[in-house]
């Protein structure tokens, strides 16, 4: 692990999330922070930000930024905390797996933590779960049909939601099979889940809407502490129109806080 004043951050992946981070790491403008470099699958010509070896990474960062998917996460994220490293996760969907999810709670010197990503109201569902349990959570995404479409969908699925006319509700379910079967789009289910401590809890719902040039999440939760109600609408990303823009401004919060929690 690094030590010094800046907080160094080595960024996973650098497609629409990643490349943001990287480059407004880049620039200076978190606070306290500094981008050390990007780590990709293999050497990409032209990028002007230095490529790292995992073991350069866990030499030289304090934080690792997973923004890679959930596959990547699964590979990475036991080896980023046993090496003493943090790691903000984009893809928290991996952690419905129970398997999982117990070998990074067991991993460390290194500390994980996830990102609010596309949502809000974690922190009020959080103390809700905490005051006395909540009931019910269920969480309606609602996107473009187009960007759905999933390899395990058989053919006659995939032309519904290509031609469909109006909204189609393609899963209603438990979030952790959410999170498993649309791994690229409902990370937010499991958000929620992590943030009230329950996969049980939340249900989530996906709606291919073809009139959805926002992408749409609504989380409605009740328990003993009350009820709660939110709408968040994002634009997608111009660089990836499956992800919310505002994703790895989200990381960049997260960041900023814990190199300010650090000093
Ligand atoms: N929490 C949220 O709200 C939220 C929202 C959107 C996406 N996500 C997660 O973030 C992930 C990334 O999203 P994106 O829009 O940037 O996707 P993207 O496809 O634009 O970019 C992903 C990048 O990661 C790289 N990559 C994949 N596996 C890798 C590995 N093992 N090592 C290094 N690089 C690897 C790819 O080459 C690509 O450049 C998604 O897969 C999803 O799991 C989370």
């Amino acid at each position: 692990m690094a030590t010094g004043s800046m907080y160094r951050v080595g960024v996973l992946g650098h497609g629409a999330i990643g490349s943001v981070v990287a480059e407004q790491l880049a620039a200076g403008t978190v606070h306290g922070a500094q981008l050390e470099g990007v780590i990709l699958r293999r050497p990409q010509a032209g990028l002007e930000h230095e490529q790292l070896s995992w073991e350069a990474a866990l030499e030289r960062c304090d934080l690792v930024v997973e923004c890679a998917g959930q596959q990547a996460l699964r590979e990475n994220a036991v080896c980023i905390l046993a090496s003493g490293v943090d790691l903000l996760a984009s893809s928290m969907g991996a952690l419905a797996d129970p398997e999982f999810a117990a070998q990074v709670q067991a991993a460390g010197p290194g500390r994980l933590s996830s990102t609010a990503g596309a949502i809000g109201g974690l922190d009020l569902l959080g103390a809700a779960a905490r005051m006395g349990g909540i009931d019910q959570v269920l969480v309606t995404t609602r996107k473009l049909p187009a960007i759905l479409v999933q390899p395990w969908m058989d053919a006659q699925l995939r032309g519904e939601l290509e031609q469909a006319a109006g909204p189609v509700e393609v899963f209603r379910g438990p979030a952790a099979a959410a999170a498993q079967d649309f791994p690229k789009s409902l990370n937010v289910a499991a958000a929620v889940a992590l943030a009230v401590g329950d996969w049980d809890a939340v249900t989530a719902r996906l709606i291919a809407d073809p009139e959805a040039g926002l992408t749409e999440h609504r989380i409605e939760a009740r328990g003993p502490a009350g009820e709660y109600s939110f709408s968040i609408k994002n634009h997608p990303s111009p660089r990836n129109p499956r992800t919310s823009g505002i994703v790895p401004w989200a990381l960049l919060h997260s960041i900023r806080q814990a190199a300010a929690a650090r000093r």
